[in-house]
C-alpha cells in the first residue's frame, strides 16, 4: 500500500505562545522539529480571530521550512486574498464559526456551490492544491467532485469521538465507503481530526487515504515526550497500519 503523508498541525504551538505574547515557543521551530521527525507536510490554520497562527507566523513559515504547506482556511474574502498572495502547497476550505472551540462540522460543499466554486477556481490557477474538508458523506463528496477540487479531506472527528464499538465500528464504515467514493470519482482523499494513538490505525489502514492531518494530539503528547518523539511514534503506528 502507498506510504500515507502526516500533516503535522501545529496550530497549537502558536496557541500557547499566544498565552503570554511575545515568542515562545515559536510554530517555526516547531515546523524544523516536524520536518526532522518523519511530517509530510505542514497544516495551518488561519483563523479570522487570529487566535493561534497569525499572518507573520504564515510568512515565516513559508520562509523557514522546505515543507510543503496546507493552509486551512475560511471560504471569506480576506482569506482568500492571503491565500492567493502566499500561495500555500495547499489551500484545505474549511467551515469557521467565531465561536467554536475547533472545526466542527464538514463545510457544507453542497449547499455552498455558488460561494466555492470561484474560490476554487482562483486558488487552483494560482498553483494551489484546494481541498474541501467535509464529512463523510456522499452528497457532500459528490458535491467536491463537482466543484473540480483535486482533493477532499474527510472529517474524522464523530469517528474519533464515537462511544462503544458499535459506534465507532459504524463511522469507521462510513470513512471507508466515503473513501471508496472519493476515489471512484478521482479525488485524493485526506482525513483528519481527533486522531491519536490509540485511534489512528482504522484510518490509516484504509487504503485510499493519501495523507492525515494531525494536530492537538501530537501538540499535547508533545508536553510528555518531546515534539519529535511524538511524531515519530504516530509515523510508525501509521506506517505499521498500511502493513
Ligand atoms: N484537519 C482539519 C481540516 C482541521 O481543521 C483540523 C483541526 O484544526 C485538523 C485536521 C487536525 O485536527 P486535530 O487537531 O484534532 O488533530
Amino acid at each position: 500500500m502507498k506510504r500515507l503523508r502526516l500533516g503535522v498541525n501545529i496550530d497549537h504551538v502558536a496557541t500557547i505562545r499566544n498565552a503570554r505574547g511575545g515568542l515562545h515557543p515559536d510554530p517555526v521551530r516547531a515546523a524544523m522539529v516536524a520536518a526532522e521527525s518523519g511530517a509530510d507536510g505542514l497544516t495551518i490554520h488561519l483563523r479570522e480571530d487570529r487566535r493561534h497562527i497569525t499572518d507573520d507566523d504564515l510568512t515565516r513559515l513559508a520562509a523557514a521550512t522546505a515543507l510543503p504547506i496546507n493552509l486551512e482556511m475560511a471560504a471569506t474574502d480576506e482569506m482568500l486574498g492571503i491565500a492567493l498572495a502566499a500561495r500555500p502547497h495547499a489551500a484545505c476550505i474549511v467551515p469557521e464559526r467565531r465561536a467554536e472551540r475547533t472545526t466542527e462540522g464538514g463545510l457544507d460543499a453542497a449547499g455552498l456551490h455558488n460561494t466555492l466554486a470561484p474560490m476554487v477556481r482562483r486558488l487552483g490557477a494560482n498553483g494551489s492544491r484546494v481541498s474541501l474538508f467535509i464529512a463523510p458523506d456522499s452528497d457532500q463528496i459528490e458535491a467536491a467532485a463537482r466543484l473540480g477540487v483535486p482533493v477532499i479531506e474527510l472529517h474524522t472527528g464523530p469517528y474519533a469521538h464515537a462511544e462503544g464499538e458499535a459506534e465507532v465500528a459504524a463511522e469507521l464504515a462510513r470513512l471507508a465507503e466515503a473513501a471508496r467514493l472519493a476515489a471512484s470519482l478521482g479525488l485524493e482523499v485526506h482525513a483528519g481530526h481527533g486522531l491519536t494513538y490509540e485511534n489512528v490505525a482504522p484510518v490509516a489502514a484504509l487504503p485510499e487515504l493519501a495523507e492525515l492531518n494531525i494536530g492537538h494530539f501530537l501538540i499535547g503528547e508533545a508536553v510528555f515526550v518531546g515534539l519529535a518523539q511524538a511524531i515519530a511514534r504516530m509515523r510508525a503506528l501509521m506506517d505499521a497500519a498500511r502493513g
